[in-house]
């Protein structure tokens, strides 16, 4: 359906040409002063100085040829403005026509090929607070793609090639030299089983990298003992990359062991991969991504480092070379994510590539995107988007910790948040344990991923538990009481009714029904733009403003006593807004249960 606001400014621009003005100054807006009318247009002040002529007259003149077929009101406030508001029954036909539209009349004619490159854990450390936004942000903006038509693969594109490889990968020789797989010359077949569990893994990889660290006051010994450890590991993760049987083989255990972990804790978050591809999985294309370096003389040592470089003329900072491969060969963060670059070219050859990353690696995209653009790594069509998330921190304004000052691993967040709305709802609700932990499950991670989304992606925010699992205010557990009031109005209308048919949508009689449908009104608008920006948090506002009119109008219509033409009217208004709101929480990744 055509936007509504789309429809009001073509009627508007009529006039102007009638009036004998360009109608590309016939630009509509919602009115700044909700209070004095729904839609202005300022284009009078504008044409004011080219016309030489007062904006009252210009207003005016336009006004007088409004076809005023779909306004209940156009008037002209000094000095200039044209205040509009919509025709009663236009705006109700408008919302008939939504409920009978796919998707509420938002338009789904996107066909682009997309590759998101979303979660990025690094394999066999726990997922901490810091992994939350990447997930969250991505499964939203994935989701949002697809309502739109584009047909989107989510790749967690997991951290498994790295440095944290060999500290584990050392550690376990330290503690237990006599496994088959750091024996060079072990040709027998190696162990199904891990020689770890899932909580030995989760204390080896902060037992290893604690070795590499020392305190400020250490001793020249200590000093010492940390660097052999770490270059240790350094070595360690270079025989892993080179191919190394027994360590690759311990490494597919560790890959193993995480990832069943990781994906309990995904399931968890309702966030769902379509590709659990990893840095690892670019190694191959490694080779043949140097060569097209080499043909096409881009690549070239620097400190016995291969480079690339990436500085453009334009820049305003300096864009420093962006490293290939460090010396002796390594590949570096760089390397994998421009090979994987390469194999999602071949593999997809997307219209766009979506990083959702810590705002802080923004440099690092900075040089991979202009590399794999110089080196064609991915076809000139290909647009690369970085789509970079800021900090959550404490109420001491720094990164978020526990109480203990450790960093928050992300399942402890996930409890604590369930626990605390379980706290909530166990005081005056009549409900089983079982339901209540479901009901807890459910709201606790709404009101986590909400808190997420709400705010905007490349801002810090302040993680306040207390706030973000209010049921009152802008949350997440706010929005689903009331979809979840709209359902229990809806079950006892079924008391007496055998269905929620879809009804005359009748003319709004109070100024509340006329704002609760403008709003509905402006569901394509708000899901297209939070399409075009990439910006979940669009919708967030958008259902925060729709749960506030629904609940100002439960609160002064007596919907279940209405005359019976009235009351389908109501019940119908009522469910295309339990509807909205249902898809909209669908797109930002989480759903309302049936009673709270
Ligand atoms: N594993 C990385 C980290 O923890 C994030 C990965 C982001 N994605 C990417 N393609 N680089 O910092």
């Amino acid at each position: 359906m055509e936007k509504i606001i789309d429809l009001i400014e073509k009627k508007i621009a009529e006039a102007f040409e009638k009036s004998g003005y360009d109608k590309s100054f016939a630009k509509v807006n919602l009115s700044d002063r909700p209070d004095l009318s729904e839609f202005q247009c300022n284009g009078a002040m504008t044409l004011a100085k080219q016309e030489k002529k007062a904006p009252y007259i210009i207003a005016e003149e336009i006004v007088k040829n409004v076809d005023m077929s779909m306004f209940e009101k156009v008037e002209v406030i000094k000095p200039g403005f044209i205040n509009i508001n919509i025709s009663k029954l236009f705006l109700s036909n408008y919302c008939n026509q939504m409920q009978n539209e796919n998707k509420f009349g938002f338009e789904a004619n996107k066909s682009n090929e997309i590759v998101i490159d979303y979660g990025g854990p690094n394999v066999a450390k726990p997922l901490h607070v810091g992994h939350l936004r990447s997930a969250v942000i991505g499964e939203s903006i994935k989701r949002i793609h697809r309502f739109a038509g584009d047909k989107v693969i989510g790749d967690i594109h997991l951290g498994d090639w790295g440095l944290q490889m060999g500290l584990i990968i050392e550690e376990l020789k330290s503690r237990n030299p006599n496994l088959p797989y750091f024996n060079e010359n072990y040709n027998g077949e190696y162990p199904k089983e891990a020689p770890f569990s899932i909580q030995e893994l989760a204390e080896i990889y902060p037992t290893a990298s604690g070795k590499t660290k020392v305190k400020e006051d250490a001793s020249e010994e200590e000093k010492l003992k940390a660097e052999e450890f770490k270059e240790k590991a350094r070595i360690a993760t270079e025989i892993l990359q080179k191919g190394n049987k027994g360590y690759h083989e311990l490494w597919k255990k560790i890959m193993e062991v995480s990832l069943q972990d990781l994906k309990n804790n995904y399931a968890r978050l309702n966030v769902d991969f379509d590709l659990w591809l990893g840095e690892s999985d670019s190694q191959k294309y490694i080779p043949e991504m140097i060569k097209k370096m080499e043909a096409d003389n881009l690549i070239y040592e620097s400190d016995g480092a291969m480079v690339v470089d990436v500085a453009e003329e334009t820049d305003n900072i300096k864009i420093n070379p962006c490293m290939i491969l460090k010396t002796g060969g390594a590949s570096c963060y760089q390397t994998t994510d421009l090979a994987t670059l390469l194999q999602r070219q071949r593999d997809y050859n997307p219209d766009e590539v979506i990083y959702v990353v810590d705002k802080r690696q923004e440099m690092h995209f900075i040089q991979v995107f202009r590399c794999a653009k110089k080196a064609k790594l991915v076809s000139d069509k290909t647009k690369l988007k970085f789509i970079g998330f800021g900090t959550i921190n404490g109420k001491d304004g720094k990164p978020f910790k526990t109480r203990t000052g450790g960093v928050m691993q992300l399942s402890a967040l996930i409890d604590e948040v369930t626990k605390k709305v379980y706290d909530k709802l166990v005081e005056n609700r009549q409900m089983s344990e079982t339901e209540l932990k479901e009901i807890s499950e459910a709201v606790g991670l709404a009101a986590l991923k909400y808190a997420d989304l709400s705010n905007q992606t490349a801002k810090d925010y302040i993680f306040d538990m207390e706030k973000f699992t209010s049921f009152e205010g802008n949350t997440g557990p706010y929005i689903l009481y009331t979809i979840v009031r709209i359902k229990s109005i809806l079950n006892k209308y079924l008391e007496n009714y055998s269905s929620i048919e879809k009804c005359e949508i009748l003319e709004p009689e109070t100024d509340t029904e006329k704002k609760l449908m403008l709003l509905i009104s402006e569901f394509n608008k708000t899901v297209e733009q939070s399409y075009e920006e990439n910006a979940p948090y669009k919708i967030c506002s958008y259902i925060y403003e729709l749960s506030n009119i629904f609940n100002v109008f439960y609160g002064q219509t007596k919907i279940l006593k209405a005359e019976e033409t009235k009351l389908k009217s109501y019940i119908s208004l009522i469910n295309l807004v339990k509807q909205i709101l249902e898809i909209c929480i669908e797109l930002l990744g989480f759903s309302a249960p049936n009673k709270m």
